[in-house]
């Protein structure tokens, strides 16, 4: 297959990003990053979570968020809802501050299932129903993400069968696109391949994504294979933010700028500056005070200043 010639890259740094933060992030700062993305060229953004405040006190401040963010025409706002209560605490705000899509987010694994969202695989399906129901009758669109795809922290390697297992629920109960998650970035490129074949079992090719965490240095490897088999829509993280607070030791996912270089590179179009993407790298990680992880983002920004 030849390799897309355009790909859409959605940034999860405000949600992937920070919701592992140890210090306080404010509202503020969160929203000026979305800014900053935005006006790089992003054109969706995972701006935030709805999840209970007890197991991610970082995104407590959802509302808040949504509700300070300016938006911009053409740019798509994404933020998690593991239940009922997520979505309608996302949809008690006015109308003007809804999400345009929504995640569900399931795992491939029990035991992260259960770590992550306190129940099992099947019931976090039940759970989600009502969910995808609401959003869709709503005109909003639902997202679903499949975590350790490929390995989990508790289980070790998870088998394509589970994958496919996780994919075909999701289909059932009318969940529009899945996005195939190595939450603890162990996956290489034969495993992240198997477990793409999997999701594309029950979905078409424009409605998979990849999601690739960077902790052992596979997610741009991941990425090529997966551009190869097609698939042109990834997330990213900017300056490669974050980490899930339920998969210990698991790193930030690819840094939105490695990955905007490596397209840009290959004649891919993704409508990103990469300079002003740096700069947005740039603002997080002073806000941080640590240097950015984005490999291209610290080389090009030293070369700038050359
Ligand atoms: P639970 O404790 O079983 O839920 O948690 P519960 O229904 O028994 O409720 C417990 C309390 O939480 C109650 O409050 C609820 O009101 C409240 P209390 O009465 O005790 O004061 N609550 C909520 N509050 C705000 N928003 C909500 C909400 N729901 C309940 N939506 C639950 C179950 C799913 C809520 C919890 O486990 C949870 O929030 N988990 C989220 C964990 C999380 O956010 N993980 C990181 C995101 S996933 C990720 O990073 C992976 C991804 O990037 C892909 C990848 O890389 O794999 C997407
Ligand atoms: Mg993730």
């Amino acid at each position: 297959m030849s390799l897309p010639t355009t790909v859409k890259l959605v940034d999860v740094g405000p949600r992937d990003g920070l919701q592992n933060e140890k210090g306080e992030v404010p509202a503020a700062v969160k929203i000026e990053l979305v800014h900053r993305l935005q006006d790089a060229g992003l054109k969706e953004i995972e701006a935030t979570s709805y999840v209970s405040p007890k197991w991610v006190p970082q995104m407590a401040d959802a509302p808040a968020v949504m509700a300070g963010i300016e938006r911009r025409a053409g740019v798509r706002y994404s933020v998690l809802t593991p239940n009922l209560k997520g979505l309608e605490s996302a949809m008690a705000l006015d109308k003007a501050f809804w999400p345009d899509e929504i995640v569900v987010f399931a795992a491939a694994s029990e035991r992260f299932s259960q770590r992550n969202i306190n129940c099992s695989i099947d019931e976090s399906i039940e759970r989600f129903r009502p969910v995808v129901e609401l959003a869709r009758a709503n005109g909003i669109y639902v997202r679903g993400a499949i975590s350790c795809a490929v390995g989990c922290p508790y289980e070790g390697e998870v088998p394509p069968a589970a994958v496919d297992k996780v994919a075909r629920l999701m289909k059932g109960i009318g969940v529009q696109h899945a996005g195939v998650a190595d939450t603890i970035g162990v996956g290489t490129p034969a495993q992240v391949q198997r477990a793409m074949e999997a999701t594309l079992k029950h979905y078409d090719l424009a409605d998979v994504s990849g999601h690739y965490h960077d902790t052992y240095g596979q997610a741009l490897a991941n990425t090529l294979v997966s551009l190869e088999m097609g698939v042109w829509q990834y997330d990213a993280s900017v300056a490669g933010l974050g980490g899930c607070p339920y998969a210990k030791g698991a790193t930030g996912n690819v840094a939105t700028e490695d990955l905007v270089y490596m397209l840009h590179g290959m004649g891919i179009e993704t409508g990103i500056d990469l300079d002003k993407l740096i700069d947005a790298g740039q603002f997080i990680s002073d806000f941080l005070g640590r240097p950015t992880n984005s490999r291209a983002g610290k080389a090009l920004f030293t070369k700038r200043a050359a």
